[in-house]
């Protein structure tokens, strides 16, 4: 899989379908989370071209950040997004990363964000990549995930179907991406020791956007 191709197009390729639901979806806790405990270092796992990295980066100034991403070119697009609002990027770490294979420290990160990223593998493949970011978590680590998901009936239903048909195509056949449908990775983190605290859903509830707590007992 490789999203280099489609990197810079990759904001406008939002923008002519659901770009603006995307966007409040990836944002839609950031009050909350600021709210919250203290986020002093947050990993971004596939953020892609810094939608969300931006606004983090101005809301939490006191934060570290490591971004990961597969894409040289998604993190090029990235970093040239913060230079051009001004961003200072001394604490942020970009590297490129597959998370299908990476080792992360124990114990490191407080606050987790997959925006969008799951949708691109089979339930397998997000239950080994949950599991190694469970690890890398500190036992108080809040995680941020927002995806697509299908609605259980209805017109809401027929419409992500369809919508999902059409993204899954043209993702596949661009990025080549290895999924055919969305997984279960609401049903695979909570059965970590993250549970959801809060959610929200968007665009007829094909996106949701929920914010887990590690539930730590001992
Ligand atoms: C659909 S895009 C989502 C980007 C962004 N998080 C968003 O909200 O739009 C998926 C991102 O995951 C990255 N990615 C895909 N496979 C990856 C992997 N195995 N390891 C790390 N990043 C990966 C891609 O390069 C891309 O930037």
């Amino acid at each position: 899989m490789s999203y280099s191709r489609i990197a810079r197009f990759y904001k406008l390729i939002e923008k002519v379908t659901i770009g603006r639901a995307l966007l409040d979806a990836r944002l839609a806790h950031l009050d909350r989370l600021a709210a919250g405990p203290k986020v002093r270092h947050a990993l971004l796992v596939g953020e892609g071209n810094g939608s969300f990295l931006l606004p983090f980066t101005q809301r939490f100034p006191g934060a570290e950040i490591t971004v990961l991403d597969e894409s040289p070119a998604m993190l090029q697009v990235a970093q040239a997004r913060l230079a051009a609002a001004g961003v200072d990027t001394a604490r942020i770490t970009f590297r490129q990363a597959d998370m299908t294979s990476e080792s992360l420290p124990e114990g490191r990160y407080d606050l987790i964000v997959t925006l969008f990223f799951f949708d691109n593998f089979d339930g397998s493949t997000v239950r080994q990549i949950v599991l190694n970011l469970e690890s890398a978590s500190t036992l108080t680590a809040q995680w941020l995930l927002s995806d697509f998901q299908i609605p259980a009936s209805g017109w809401r239903r027929v419409r992500a179907q369809v919508w999902l048909a059409v993204l899954y195509a043209f993702f596949r056949c661009v990025a080549a991406i290895p999924a055919r449908c969305v997984p279960p990775t609401e049903a695979i983190l909570e059965a970590t020791s993250f549970k959801p605290f809060a959610a929200k859903t968007y665009c007829g509830e094909m996106l949701y956007s929920t914010l887990y707590v590690r539930n730590h007992i001992g």
